[in-house]
């Protein structure tokens, strides 16, 4: 494990050469293992956690402490992969609070961490990158404000004033130095522009092929969450119907318990 670190300058490189650049969600030491081993080059402890792991409806709930809680985990795999973290939802509210929470991630373990919004929170990014701290963003959807959005998951930039708000937001951040950037369900003309016209990667989730590179939540990608799977996803395997087959073979193979006279009074 970790014979070479994935570094951010790694990640730009790979942008400049052309590389494909693939990040996945990763909750837990086992699977940050795996990933690693399978040659992942950035993984993400995603607040997505809160739904694919911990049972919430959306990733408004998830705390501090939950996102400390496996970080560590992950990064117990000491993977070679860079591991980031995100800030949950109302916990970079000003730039002194977003620093505070950043440090407690990179305690944790977390090499970078990532925020949603652009504009509206460059000044918690510029304390967090002033510090020292790597930092990817995120535009476009932005599931911290999905109730905001009547709890719907929109694509945004298919009109002239929501393009117009992505490319300043890109601008900003580019400005502020991030190295990478989500784009969620971005339209796939705008993911392209902003992906051939700034220095940061872009990292795409439903938001078309145009992107330097490609994010998933992995329960998606590997169907260990089958109550829920989003339209652009296509999952590579159905891992949650080979651990009911397991699960019913098992319990089918059991032996019969030894039969008990009925209890006397
Ligand atoms: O929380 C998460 O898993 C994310 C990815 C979808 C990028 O933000």
């Amino acid at each position: 494990m970790n014979p070479v670190k994935i570094t951010p300058d790694a990640i730009r490189a790979l942008k400049r050469q052309g590389g494909r650049i693939a990040m996945l969600t990763a909750y837990d030491y086992p699977t940050a293992r795996l990933l690693d081993e399978c040659g992942i080059p950035l993984l993400l402890v995603g607040d997505s956690l809160g739904m694919v792991v911990l049972g919430y409806p959306d990733t408004t709930r998830v705390t501090m402490a939950e996102m400390e809680h496996h970080t560590r985990a992950a990064a117990r795999a000491q993977t070679k992969a860079l591991l980031g973290a995100d800030l949950p939802y109302r916990t970079y509210d000003t730039p002194a609070e977003a620093l505070a929470n950043a440090k407690r991630l990179v305690a944790a373990g977390a090499e970078f961490v990532k925020a949603e919004g652009g504009r509206e929170i460059l000044p918690q990014i510029q304390a967090i990158h002033g510090a020292g701290i790597p930092f990817v963003g995120h535009l476009g959807m932005l599931p911290q404000h999905v109730l905001e959005e009547g709890g719907k998951y929109r694509i945004k930039g298919r009109d002239a004033a929501g393009r117009a708000k992505l490319w300043e937001d890109a601008a900003a951040l580019a400005e502020a130095g991030v190295f990478a950037v989500v784009l969620e369900l971005v339209a796939a003309d705008v993911a392209r522009q902003i992906t051939e016209n700034f220095p940061f990667v872009t990292l795409g989730i439903g938001s078309g092929p145009h992107c330097d590179g490609q994010v998933l939540v992995t329960p998606d990608l590997i169907g260990t969450f089958p109550w829920f799977t989003p339209k652009f996803v296509r999952p590579e395997l159905n891992a949650a119907e080979q651990i009911r087959a397991a699960v019913g073979r098992w319990q089918a193979a059991l032996p019969s318990g030894v039969t008990r006279p009925a209890a006397t009074d």
